[in-house]
């Protein structure tokens, strides 16, 4: 056992253990072949642990024993039961999350005041959440005269695969974890090799909240292996899917010999639209932190501004203001940090290439635009925020989802314009509008090729909303009431209580 831990001591000074194996059936293993994710901080590019990658042969053993919790314990379970177990677990997140929030700002580079209070507070709120669920998911009686009872079970699909990503290493796992477990489906969940760490902390959480072995099973993997095995799998029910669309994609392939239920999150160009009668100061600071909070890496980020005539010069005026005063960039566990650094230095490099990108197709650099090198002794994938103005929609930086701290402004003269700016994209994820026209606001928001609108706000979601895109932005909702329809099935029984042949 004692090789699948590792004594860490993070920036901030705080001492942890850190798991590093596999975490199946409430056990730590090590993977079949040896191989290891090596864990990177982004703010130095210092290694932090490397920890157990799982191939296709360990992805099988979780199945095993995912399957067995379902036909087992885990099924005979009242779903009250389940509830309680899912508030324990809570309260030991909550109990953690100084530790927790420390793991994700070293490992993802996130601010720590944000994987504190909007990070941890989001996971213990969704558990929290579906836990009040687990024994309020009812069928229904459905009635077709006297000579039939027909009803309805909601029962759970069986056992899911969920794939995350690392923008938020554990709220994606908790979006994706609380829906499941509360309508009683047992899981497979892999976490980003961009991210290992924090998840497998959370897992031991897991044991020590008292879930019956299996239910909960943790594997850190390689997209194109572990991912890839799960999405074939036949013993897997469901992959539910956060990260890109091209991914989304394979992903949807890989799951179709089998059939499986999908839930897809993928990618956006969230437009924010600001029309000439907006509260400008209110417009200007919901659109900074709407594109340049968690380093740009959100798939809502509204990352294309569209600004009414009347108002396009002096937006970007304040705006640029905003961003030079507000987005400071430094240490992620300085207090006074705004921006952090990109995930991995692949992130860091792809939105370097699109500033290259908006230069040579002639937009207006308006600030940033170039690599942040001043924290520390200059290493670290750090990047000035950047502003492009001018933008056009035939630009790549206006069509192509860039997820870094880059924002694209162009002008629009009236609503009509506006919304075709605002659609003209294969994404529909997230959309703002500023206006204090009520009429207004509502009719764009009925106009608008999203699955989310946002009016004079932008990224304030909430686990109690349904949250989803339409178009290549993914399919199917989570969160909210919504978020357990798509871990369960309406059976239908028919009792014949009258038709005699
Ligand atoms: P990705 O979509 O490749 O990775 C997300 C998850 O999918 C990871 O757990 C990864 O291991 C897994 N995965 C990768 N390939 C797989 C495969 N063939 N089969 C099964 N699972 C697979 O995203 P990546 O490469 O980390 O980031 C690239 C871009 O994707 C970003 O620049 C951003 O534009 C977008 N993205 C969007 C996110 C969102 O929240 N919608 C989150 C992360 C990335
Ligand atoms: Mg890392």
């Amino acid at each position: 056992m004692s090789d699948l831990t590792v004594e860490l001591t993070a920036p901030n000074g705080r001492k942890y253990t850190q798991p590093t194996g596999l975490f199946i059936n409430n056990e730590w293993v090590v993977s079949s072949k040896g191989n290891k994710i090596t864990s990177i901080n982004p703010t130095d590019e210092s290694e932090i642990a490397s920890v157990h990658a799982a191939e296709p042969e360990d992805v099988d053993k979780a199945v095993e024993a995912a399957r067995a919790a379902f036909k087992g314990p885990w099924g005979e379970m009242s779903p009250t039961e389940r509830g309680d177990l899912m508030y324990k677990l809570s309260e030991l997140i909550e109990k953690n999350k100084e530790l927790l929030a420390t793991i994700d700002t070293w490992d993802n580079g996130k601010p720590y005041s944000v994987a504190l209070n909007e990070d941890l507070a989001e996971v213990v709120g969704c558990i929290k959440y579906y836990a009040g669920y687990a024994d309020k998911v009812h069928g229904q009686v459905i009635d077709t005269g006297p000579a039939k009872l027909a009803y309805t079970i909601r029962e759970p699909l069986g056992v899911c695969g969920q794939i995350i990503p690392w923008n938020y290493p554990l709220a994606m796992a908790a979006w994706k974890l609380g829906p499941a477990i509360a309508t009683g489906n047992t899981v497979v969940l892999k976490s980003a090799e961009q991210t290992p760490l924090s998840i497998l902390v959370f897992a031991n959480l897991v044991k020590e909240a008292g879930f019956p072995p299996g239910v909960i099973n943790i594997l850190n993997g390689h997209g194109r292996i572990a991912g890839a095995a799960m999405a074939q799998h036949p013993g897997i029910d469901k992959i539910a899917f956060t990260g890109s669309t091209a991914t989304g994609r394979e992903i949807m392939k890989m799951a179709s010999a089998t059939m499986k239920n999908i839930t897809l999150e993928t990618g956006g160009k969230s437009p924010l639209l600001v029309f000439d009668d907006a509260d400008l100061e209110q417009a200007v600071r919901w659109s900074h932190v709407g594109i340049m909070s968690n380093m740009g890496q959100i798939c809502t980020a509204t990352s294309r501004i569209l600004v009414q005539d009347g108002i396009y010069d002096k937006f970007i005026e304040a705006f640029k203001k905003q961003v030079q005063e507000v987005s400071k960039v430094g240490d992620p566990f300085s207090d006074d940090t705004f921006q952090g650094p990109q995930v991995t230095k692949a992130q860091y490099e792809r939105v370097l290439g699109y500033i290259e990108s908006g230069k040579s197709e002639g937009a207006t650099l308006a600030t940033g635009g170039e690599a942040y090198k001043n924290v520390g002794e200059g290493k670290g994938f750090f990047v000035s925020p950047t502003v492009f103005t001018n933008v056009k929609e035939d630009m790549k930086i206006f069509r192509e989802e860039v997820f870094g701290p880059f924002v694209v402004i162009a002008s629009f003269k009236d609503e009509e314009e506006a919304l075709a700016l605002a659609n003209n994209t294969t994404y529909g994820l997230g959309s703002a509008v500023f206006t204090k026209d009520i009429v207004k606001a509502h009719r764009v928001a009925r106009n608008i090729e999203a699955g989310m609108v946002w009016i004079n706000s932008s990224q304030d979601s909430d686990f109690r909303i349904p949250f989803g895109g339409v178009k290549q932005s993914g399919i199917g909702r989570e969160l909210g009431e919504a978020g357990l329809e798509a871990y369960t099935n309406k059976k239908a029984v028919h009792v014949n209580l009258g038709t005699w042949l």
